[in-house]
């Protein structure tokens, strides 16, 4: 099997640098595309309760023959339960079929709603209990982290964020790093590469490579130092998606890469979406 990078989390624990997102995959899909990519090598697979496919992830990992304890599993409590995380991920594990997950994400900050501090508190007592081996969000800005940080000590692992070419978020990137933040990206190929695998400078590393456009736009995350969760339920695409850790871009083709970033967002502002 490949070699695959881990990285750490500041709190000890290691995760897959790349792993397969689920969102939008149906329960039949998500299922074959979670043994497919199993059997492909990844070991890390990110859900959440409002993908609403937690008990096909479930079924998948009954069906594998990899360990439980090998696989990386990520859910996410949804804006609706920030009052009662106990609850919410005790039902997450039920459809998962797990004693535990081993990060659990608030999905965004909700910031009119005002319950994120409580939300991470409920999580940071479900850390405690064992429930979830490691805790963090998604969709937070400096301003949002920094509450949390201040209120409650607890700094999470992970910030979850839209990250693609042409929206490369540097600023809170860098926040993260200065603060042991590791951020990871969803929708790494923009939701199917449009705007970007038909870009001329990854139209021409791909050549350079032999790389497909999405490929190097997974190993420009990589070589970022950026976790990434690509998504599909394509299995040619599983497997071409992997099939990343057998070269790497040289520092002035990520620079040229960077030039792709025109703050265009394909999801939600996290300011405003409640
Ligand atoms: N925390 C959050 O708020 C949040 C928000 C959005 C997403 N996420 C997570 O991030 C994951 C990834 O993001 P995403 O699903 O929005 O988008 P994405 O991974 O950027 O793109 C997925 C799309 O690209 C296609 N695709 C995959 N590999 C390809 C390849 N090699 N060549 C061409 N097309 C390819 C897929 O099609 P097929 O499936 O048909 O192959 C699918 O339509 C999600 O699944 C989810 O786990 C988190």
């Amino acid at each position: 099997m490949t070699t695959q990078p881990l990285i750490k989390l500041h709190d000890g624990n290691t995760m897959p640098q790349l792993g397969l997102g689920v969102w939008k995959a149906g329960i039949d899909d998500a299922r074959n595309a979670v043994l497919k990519a199993l059997d492909v090598g990844y070991r890390s697979i990110d859900t959440a309760a409002m993908y609403k496919n937690e008990a096909a992830i479930g079924q998948a990992l009954q069906e594998t023959s990899v360990a439980r304890d090998d696989i990386f599993i990520t859910t996410k409590l949804w804006n609706d339960d920030q009052g009662n995380a106990q609850q919410a991920l005790e039902t997450s594990l039920k459809k998962l079929q797990l004693a535990h997950v081993d990060l659990y994400l608030m999905h965004w900050p909700c910031p009119e709603r005002d319950h994120y501090v409580t939300a991470w508190q409920g999580m940071i007592a479900l850390q405690q209990q064992g429930l979830v081996k490691s805790i963090g969000v998604c969709n937070f800005r400096q301003t949002h982290l920094k509450r949390l940080i201040d209120e409650t000590g607890v700094v999470p692992v992970i910030n979850q964020i839209e990250l693609h070419p042409m929206l490369q978020q540097r600023e809170l990137h860098a926040w993260d790093v200065l603060h042991q933040i590791q951020t990871e990206a969803w929708s790494p190929l923009a939701q199917g590469g449009k705007g970007v695998f038909d870009q001329p400078i990854i139209k021409q590393l791909a050549k350079k490579y032999g790389k497909t456009p999405a490929q190097i736009v997974i190993r420009w995350h990589l070589d970022n130092g950026v976790v990434v969760i690509p998504k599909s339920v394509t299995p040619s695409r599983i497997e071409e998606n992997f099939n990343v850790f057998d070269f790497q871009l040289e520092k002035t083709e990520i620079s040229q890469i960077t030039q792709l970033d025109s703050g265009h967002r394909l999801g939600p502002d996290p300011d405003t979406f409640n």
